[in-house]
């Protein structure tokens, strides 16, 4: 039986970096500017990327990087701090200091700008707006016609108002202030109603605006919506989640022929852990991709937030997928 660590599809490098400047952006809202201590380039990234952000107590989250991909020289996150959290965003907001050298993951992208779109629609609620307007950089040095929304409570709440603003002078950018209702915000159903030929969009916010996004982008083509959650989206009273899942089931470590069961109280990563096979997980949620890992044979029900329909025909999220078969092979 192998009790040694097999590495998952996550990239697990590590880099320490320099928290070089810490800014108020709005109301609640900190950016953190991110550089190698030495000022070299740091790995590239494309918009849409995260970093898993390593705080003491080992407690891991993730974040959207909001700077220009074009900008080698710094990761800049912006953290909303959220008192009714799991505590990372306060802890943080409480923790990080100039100067201090921070421990980030290498970024990792679930939510890429497609090639080839003739328009881009961006559409941010609250907090959602930070890899998002990554985008609106990509697209902007990319030439490609985009137009982005932001929705806020109000513009104290709204963050990088001075890096928005050519945007926004140039017509690309609107904010939509609701005073915290939303049904005065921005009609996002009549936004989406025409989706023109060509024409992608990229939505990323809170349970709600996800939900409204999602029900008016019903009829757009398959393909052309794109969303990433930043919390696992709350079931409302009747929605059930999938449960076509055995209770248990086996997995099995094709490398090695080691079969482990994994009982209706753990999760796949769980169950790895426990009998020594090294599983990263970061988001415990299905949200952030660290513990995908491809599965040769079994059925799957997914249960995640990230994988497109194609992703899930040969991988699995191992913190929430389950099997509906009583053997799934995984790729270890
Ligand atoms: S740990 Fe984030 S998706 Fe599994």
């Amino acid at each position: 039986m192998s009790t040694q660590p097999i590495s998952t599809q996550a990239d697990r490098d590590t880099l320490d970096l320099l928290v070089r400047q810490i800014r108020f952006e709005g109301r609640g809202i900190h950016s953190y500017e991110l550089v190698d201590p030495e000022g070299a380039p740091l790995p590239p990234f494309t918009a849409g990327a995260h970093v898993d952000i390593h705080l003491a107590g080992g407690v891991v989250r993730q974040y959207s990087i909001s700077n220009a991909p074009r900008e080698r020289h710094r990761y800049v996150i912006a953290v909303l701090r959220d008192e009714r959290g799991r505590g990372g965003s306060k802890a943080l907001h409480e923790q990080w200091r100039v100067q201090d050298i921070v421990r980030v993951s290498r970024p990792r992208n679930n939510f890429r700008l497609v090639d080839g779109a003739r328009r881009v629609l961006l559409i941010a609620g609250g907090i959602g707006v930070t890899p998002l307007k990554a985008m609106a950089h990509e697209l902007e040095d990319a030439g490609v016609d985009y137009e982005m929304h932001y929705c806020a409570k109000d513009a104290s709440c709204a963050a990088f108002a001075e890096e928005f603003e050519p945007m926004r002078a140039n017509g690309r950018l609107h904010f939509h202030f609701d005073g915290g209702d939303p049904s005065a915000g921005l009609d996002i159903r009549d936004l989406l109603n025409q989706p023109r030929d060509g024409e992608h969009v990229y939505y990323c916010g809170p349970g709600g605006f996800m939900k409204a996004c999602a029900e008016a982008a019903e009829h757009w083509p398959s393909g052309t919506v794109h969303f990433e959650h930043f919390k696992a989206p709350e079931r409302g009273p009747g929605e059930q989640a999938a449960n076509d899942a055995l209770d248990s089931f086996t997995v099995r470590i094709a490398s090695t022929g080691q079969d482990i069961e994994v009982s209706k109280e753990e999760s796949i990563a769980d169950a790895l852990a426990q009998a020594g096979v090294a599983m990263e997980t970061s988001c415990c949620a299905g949200l952030c991709g660290t513990c995908k890992v491809r599965y040769l044979e079994g059925e799957v029900e997914h249960n995640d937030y990230i994988l497109s329909d194609e992703e899930k025909t040969g991988y699995l999220t191992a913190c929430v997928s389950r099997a509906t078969s009583k053997v799934l092979v995984l790729d270890l």
